[in-house]
Formats: C-alpha cells, structure tokens, sequence
C-alpha cells in the first residue's frame, strides 16, 4: 500500500466526523490529523483532548493558514459547506465534503468547477456506496444478474422525535429535510446503479412544527420535510419509486429501514442495510432468500479496517477515508466526486420544484 505521509484537518468536528471520519482516517498508515476546527469551543477542546490533536482552531482560514494540511474533512452543517470548501481548495488543499454538497444545484456547481479549476482531488461523502451489500447489488446490476432492470424501489424510514433537530431542520441552513438529509444518498446510489434520472414527481410534507426543544424551550418552527416521496424516470427506461420519513414508529433507532430493491427481467435482488453484509435475491417465482455478501465484496481493496471489527453497520463507512485517501495518493478522481454530489443535488432540486409546482419536472444536467 501506498503510505505517502498525508497532513489531514477536520472542519466540523460534531456527530459524524466523531462516528465515521475520524475513526476511518485514524486507521489508515501514513495519515495524521493535524488540526481541528470547530465553532463549537467546548466540543473543540472535548474531540482536541480525546483525539490528542492540539491544533485547535474555532476559524477554519487561521487553520488552513497556520496548520497547512494537505486535505480537509468538511463536516459542518449544511449551509457552511459552500465557503469552508471554497476556502480550503484555495489554500492547496484537496477536500471530502460531507452531503449534500450545498444548499442547491448552484452551490455544488460552484464547488465543482473550483476544484476542477485548481486541480485538488474532491470527493461527496455518499457512504453509503461503501456498504458491502450495495457493492455487491451494483456488481450483480454490471454484470447483468438481474437482466432488464424494470422498477427499482428506494426507501429510507426512521422514527426521530418530534422536538427540535437543530439546524437540520431550517431550509436556509439545510437546504431541505429528509430530502437532503437521507433521500439525496439513495439519489446518489439510483445513479450508481442504474444511470441518470430525467423526470421526477414528487411529494414533500412539513407535518410537525418542531417549535420546542428536547428540554421544552420554544424555538422557530421547522421549515422543512419531514417526509418526501418522488417516481423518477431514468434515462434508461427504469422506473424509480423513492419515499424516505422521519416520523415512521417501528423504524428506528433499532428498525431502521432502509432498502434498495431492484427488479429485473431475470430476478430481483435488495440491498438492506441492517443486514450490511448480506443481501436478498430470487429469481421468477422463487421467494426472497438471504445471500452472504461475497468476500470480495466486504470492504474496499487495501482498506486498513479489519473485518469483524466493531458494528459492521458502521464499519463500512470507514472504507470512504480510505477511497479519499487513496485517490491523493493515487493521483486519481474520488469515487464519487463532486460530480456525483452536482448530480445529485440536480434531482433533489428538480423534486423540490415538482412538489411545489405539482407537476412532473425534468432533470437538467447542470454540468451538461
Ligand atoms: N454521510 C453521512 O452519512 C452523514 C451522516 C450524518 C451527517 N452528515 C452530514 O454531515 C454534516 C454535519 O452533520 P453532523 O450530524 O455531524 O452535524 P453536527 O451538528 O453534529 O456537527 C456539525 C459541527 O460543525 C460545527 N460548525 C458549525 N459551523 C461551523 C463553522 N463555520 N466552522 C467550523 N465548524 C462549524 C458545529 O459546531 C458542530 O460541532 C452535514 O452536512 C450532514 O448532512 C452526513
């Protein structure tokens, strides 16, 4: 494996850069974490002192300036993405930008062209292109095991509680709800599998006001989705039912749902990601049965994580640091880059248009 020595900072050091980026970045030979950025200055000091990174900054240009990493880790909400980004590709480095890539299509374009232009690898943080039971649904998709793809079905169910989510639940901070938040990764996994969607028609709902706290303070209600659903056409004839909420009792945090179900002319097969490692497949006539994921299959190629480690339904997003990682070292694009967080974000942006107009809506390649 290539260990070229790579000088790694974290922007946003809060929920998901302490689950996935950090603990897959610490894993990799070679890679050291040389600064911490956070608006937060108790959670700095916090992440500072159990990571052991004493570089603690709480503005990210003091930190690309003093610190001088090789690539950043954006994990910031959503709205702070588009300057953080911005301002880390011009200062050298290569970037991993957390979903969705902006607010809109606009600011991902923005992005991209930035990073083409001053020629840094960047990458979208869709994880969960790494769960080996996906990889394996999109090896059997290439390979033809299911034949004509017909219909593919994507849901992504929770049951959150009704109080406050933070920023999460602001448009002009998140863009939009479970749309961006979870419905936007099974986007990104429909275009992986089965090519670009053209069409959408789409439904979103603000059902709870979420005006209080967890502790019973008020606060500015909730403008955005708490459900969301959409057909999609694909450019190559396949059709795509998507539907992913936030207030489905029986669906979380233990049940969480979320499937990625094809159907071919020859079988069908599902991606669940509470069976991370296996998958359901039938052919005509035959009931769904469970498949182990091949070996192959289980984690990327060289990833430094050892199989059977931790809760594999988290393990696997460690495999996204070393896609990163390898791509600098490899001098090679990310998989998936910014390209595939602009096309993304072009559906997302087209179901918000048909949902408010009520009414199908193309998809327009914004880098087309
Ligand atoms: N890929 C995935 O599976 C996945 C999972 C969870 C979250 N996310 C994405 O990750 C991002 C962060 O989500 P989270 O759940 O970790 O949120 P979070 O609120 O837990 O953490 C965000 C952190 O960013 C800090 N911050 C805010 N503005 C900042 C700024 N200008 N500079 C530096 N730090 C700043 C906050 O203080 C906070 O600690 C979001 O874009 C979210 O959509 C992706």
């Amino acid at each position: 494996m290539n260990q070229e020595s790579i000088r790694i900072g974290l922007i946003g050091v809060g929920g998901v850069c302490a689950m996935v980026h950090y603990p897959g970045l610490r894993i990799i030979p070679g890679v050291d974490i040389v600064g911490l950025c956070d608006a937060n200055p108790t959670l700095l000091a916090q992440r500072g002192e159990e990571w052991e990174v004493g570089a603690q900054y709480g503005d990210v240009e003091r930190m690309l300036n003093e610190v001088k990493p090789d690539a950043v880790v954006v994990a910031t909400p959503n709205c702070e993405h588009l300057p953080i980004v911005l301002a880390a590709l011009e200062a050298g480095c290569h970037v991993l930008c957390e979903k969705p890539l902006g607010l809109d299509v606009g600011e991902t374009v923005a992005m991209y062209r930035a990073a083409e232009r001053l020629g840094r690898r960047h990458m979208t943080a869709f994880t969960y292109r790494f769960v080996p039971g996906m990889r394996y649904l999109a090896s059997l998709v290439r390979e033809g095991a299911l034949g004509e793809i017909y219909h593919a079905r994507l849901q992504r169910l929770q049951d959150w509680p009704d109080h406050s989510l933070g920023w999460r639940q602001y448009r002009a901070m998140a863009g939009s709800g479970q749309l961006a938040d979870m419905a936007l990764h099974r986007i990104d996994l429909a275009h992986d599998l089965l090519g670009p969607i053209t069409s959408v028609c789409g439904s979103m709902r603000n059902l709870i006001g979420r005006d209080r706290t967890k502790d019973g303070e008020a606060c500015a209600p909730q403008d955005v989705d708490d459900w969301v659903a959409f057909l999609a056409e694909f450019e190559s004839g396949v059709t795509g039912v998507f539907e992913s909420g936030r207030l489905s009792k029986g669906r979380g945090p233990a049940g969480d749902h979320d499937v990625c179900e094809l159907n071919g002319s020859e079988a069908s097969a599902a991606y669940q990601l509470h069976t991370p490692d296996q998958i359901l497949f039938a052919r005509r006539g035959e009931a769904f049965e469970m498949r182990d994921v091949p070996e192959a299959f289980l984690k990327s190629s060289g990833s430094p994580r050892a199989l059977g480690d931790g809760n594999p339904e988290v393990t696997f997003r460690y495999d996204q640091a070393f896609e990163f990682v390898s791509a600098i070292r490899e001098e090679r694009a990310c998989r998936p880059s910014f390209k595939e967080g602009v096309q993304a974000q072009a559906v997302c942006d087209a179901v918000i248009e048909s949902s408010e107009g009520r009414r199908w809506v193309d998809v327009v390649d914004p880098l087309g």
